[in-house]
């Protein structure tokens, strides 16, 4: 059994943005994101500060917006339209969730498909899913970094994703699918679960349920990918799989903490940096 290590592959590709950032700094462009954050969610403001630290050793330029509940939608969208009409703006990204008298999905739909880090735009999410360049959602696009990192071929492999979520299962079942794999996309409606997922040559768990993939759900030597970040009654991070259990049995594995985590912001780093790349091109 082999770990995936993400940490390690997610702290390779900030050294090497960090490079791009630095040519780019030459050529005048100084990549920036901004961040709106409404309301006062903790793990939000965990995040959050987690992208910022990551922008400051890349050398990403990040400024937050940080607002109240009382905010309207009116005067979301009106910041929204102003980041979008900025030229020294390359990524714009609005911290999910948002108090709920708030409509979300207008607000992502708002960003300018140009500067949507997040992939969250239905242009990118049209784009991914007919194969055109994009901006992929960072989590999903993670994931298939470690994929190559391993070098685990994909084509005309069974992946079974267990998880529907427009930030991770669609998103990934997209990825997947342009890389030749076989996928299905297991839910809560799903009936049979284990029988499908131990069919799975890469198993994927999105679903939010601490410890859900148990060992008898998965196939001898599969490749185990674990989405989830749950919080135990004591207060340790816990995955959507048994690693205990799984590990003896999976040829791949990725741990929690330590797994897809570091890399969704690392694929973030890659997005801003990508978009300020695109200046280039104009
Ligand atoms: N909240 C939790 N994860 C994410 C993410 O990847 N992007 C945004 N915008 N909000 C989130």
């Amino acid at each position: 059994m082999k770990i995936i290590d993400g940490k390690e592959l997610a702290k390779k590709i900030r050294e090497n943005l960090k490079i791009e950032v630095g040519e780019l700094r030459k050529k005048g462009i100084i990549p920036k994101l901004a961040v709106i954050m409404v309301g006062n969610n903790k793990a939000s403001e965990v995040y959050v500060r987690n992208k910022s630290k990551a922008c400051d050793e890349i050398g990403i330029e990040f400024e937050e917006y940080i607002k109240g509940n009382n905010i309207s939608q009116k005067e979301l969208i009106k910041l929204i339209d102003n980041l979008n009409n900025r030229k020294d703006i390359h990524g714009i990204l609005l911290q999910s969730p948002i108090p709920e008298n708030l409509n979300i999905r207008q607000a992502f739909n708002e960003i300018d498909y140009r500067k949507d880090v997040d992939g969250f735009n239905p242009i990118n999410v049209g784009k991914l899913s007919i194969g055109e360049d994009c901006f992929i959602s960072c989590t999903p696009y993670g994931v298939i970094k470690m994929l190559e990192e391993y070098n685990i071929d994909l084509e005309g492999k069974r992946a079974v994703i267990i998880g529907r979520s427009n930030i991770v299962g669609k998103p990934l079942l997209q990825c997947l699918l342009n890389k030749n794999a076989t996928v299905t996309v297991c839910h809560s409606k799903t009936k049979n679960i284990r029988e499908i997922t131990n069919e799975a040559d890469i198993l994927i768990a999105a679903l939010g349920k601490p410890k859900f993939v148990t060992e008898d759900m998965v196939k001898e030597n599969a490749v185990v990918i674990d989405v989830g970040i749950n919080r135990s009654e004591e207060g340790k991070l816990v995955g959507d799989v048994d690693f205990e259990n799984v590990s003896k049995k999976a040829a791949y594995i990725t741990p929690v903490p330590g797994g897809v985590g570091p890399m969704t912001i690392a694929m973030l780093m890659n997005n801003v940096v990508k978009s300020a790349k695109l200046t280039l091109e104009k």
